[in-house]
């Protein structure tokens, strides 16, 4: 932890869409097995945006509950991690800091780099905090990852955000020094602005993201890092759940350790739950990791816990967490159960119909009609603007 002061993760909350698309209603139109995607990449079903959300609603209600709880009177600074924005210069925190009702004195920003942004706001956070411990940070993830259709990808779809309200003496975990670093320049994964999906080279991403478990590892380890047996689980970015098991495995083989199926489950079973059910929302995806495990871990009180961020082309950064005693009167499991069954199941034909839905850029005035049940809609596009709403 930095200097004395302990700080991290003060409150977290997750939100995803109105939608969801099986893979078993993917793989009768594709005519793949769904035992290649329930089993093979691990995803069972992806969140689907309605035409009235996008990173901005589901980021606003994610963070709705964490103002409503601690007030925003020492919430300085908003976060927030996208590599899906809505716009090259506005961030779209400033959207969330409207519908919130945020004091404007704050200063809000926006963090790109691939799936790793949400890691770097949160150590970005974690120091401005650590210059003023009576300030909060409201760090946001927010994503909605799409591929062609018909792409390998597109069965590694998904949407979701997290908020992370992050403050000295936090109530979940606490955030430790140091922290392993790696980049290489690759590209396995990337967007063209003229893109409105994601190219990727599958197996590159795969052979990248190992690599730089291992360069993370070795870096964290160098600066006196925690021994592997030190750590009671691991939080892996999941751009499909069985990457976390590829990466858990690589790391027990670069420390020499005995590799089994039951330690590589016993390290990250608990932390695949929401994510084989949303599909990949890039930048929050670890933190949908983090919430899967509190909320379904028996007591993890002063345990320590693996980090892995990995971001395409690329960053990663691997630390620890200690979750803080008394952490599960303040988790928010049942609202997070919620936004996962709360979803209705739409079929192929309106899936394809919401991927290939694009607005017109000639400026006029186009509202959306209304389909999500969330707190918070996108109302329409208007002078080239988006116009968001309370429902
Ligand atoms: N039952 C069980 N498993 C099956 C199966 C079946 N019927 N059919 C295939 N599988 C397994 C394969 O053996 C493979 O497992 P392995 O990786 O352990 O060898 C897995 O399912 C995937 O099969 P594969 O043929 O490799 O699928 P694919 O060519 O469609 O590609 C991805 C899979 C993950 C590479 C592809 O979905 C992708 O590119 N996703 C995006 C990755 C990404 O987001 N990267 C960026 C961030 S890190």
């Amino acid at each position: 932890m930095p200097g004395e002061i302990a700080i991290g993760i003060h409150d977290l909350s997750i939100a995803s869409t109105e939608y969801v698309l099986t893979h078993a209603t993917l793989a009768a139109q594709n005519g793949a097995p769904v035992g290649k995607y329930e089993r093979g990449i691990g995803q069972l079903s992806m969140s689907v945006p309605a035409l009235d959300e996008d990173i901005v609603t589901m980021a606003a209600t994610a963070a709705a509950p964490i103002v409503e709880r601690h007030g925003a009177d020492r919430i300085r600074t908003v976060v927030f991690a996208t590599e899906t924005a809505v716009d090259q210069a506005k961030a779209a925190g400033i959207h969330v800091h409207s519908l919130l009702g945020l004091p404007s004195a704050t200063r809000v920003v926006e963090l790109k780099q691939a799936c790793y942004g949400g890691a770097a706001g949160l150590q970005f956070a974690i120091s401005l905090v650590h210059r003023d411990p009576a300030e909060q940070v409201l760090v946001i993830a927010s994503d909605v990852s799409r591929y062609d259709l018909g792409s390998a990808g597109e069965a590694t779809q998904g949407a979701a955000a997290v908020a992370m309200l992050v403050s000295a003496a936090p109530a979940v975990l606490r955030v430790e020094d140091p922290s392993g670093l790696f980049t290489a320049d690759v590209m396995d994964f990337w967007r063209p602005n003229y893109r409105t999906t994601a190219l990727v080279d599958g197996r590159e991403s795969i052979s990248a993201y190992l690599q730089a478990v291992e360069g993370t590892w070795k870096d964290y380890t160098e600066r006196g890092g925690h021994p592997l047996g030190a750590f009671r689980a691991f939080c892996y970015h999941q751009p499909f759940t069985r990457m976390a098991h590829k990466a858990h495995h690589h790391l027990l083989n670069c420390c020499g350790r005995e590799v089994d199926d039951a330690a590589v489950a016993h390290a990250v079973g608990h932390t695949t739950a929401y994510n084989a059910v949303i599909g990949n929302s890039y930048t929050a995806s670890l933190f949908l990791a983090l919430a899967a495990l509190l909320d379904n871990a028996d007591d993890l009180s002063e345990q320590a816990i693996g980090f892995l961020s990995y971001g395409s082309g690329a960053v990663a950064e691997f630390f620890a967490g200690r979750v803080v005693p008394g952490y599960r009167a303040h988790l928010r499991s049942a609202a997070h159960r919620a936004v996962v069954s709360r979803r209705h199941d739409i079929d192929y034909a309106r899936y394809r119909e919401i991927h290939e839905h694009a607005f017109p850029a000639d400026g006029g005035h186009h509202p959306v009609p209304h389909e999500t049940t969330g707190p918070f809609r996108l109302a329409g596009l208007s002078g080239h603007k988006r116009i968001y709403e309370p429902r």
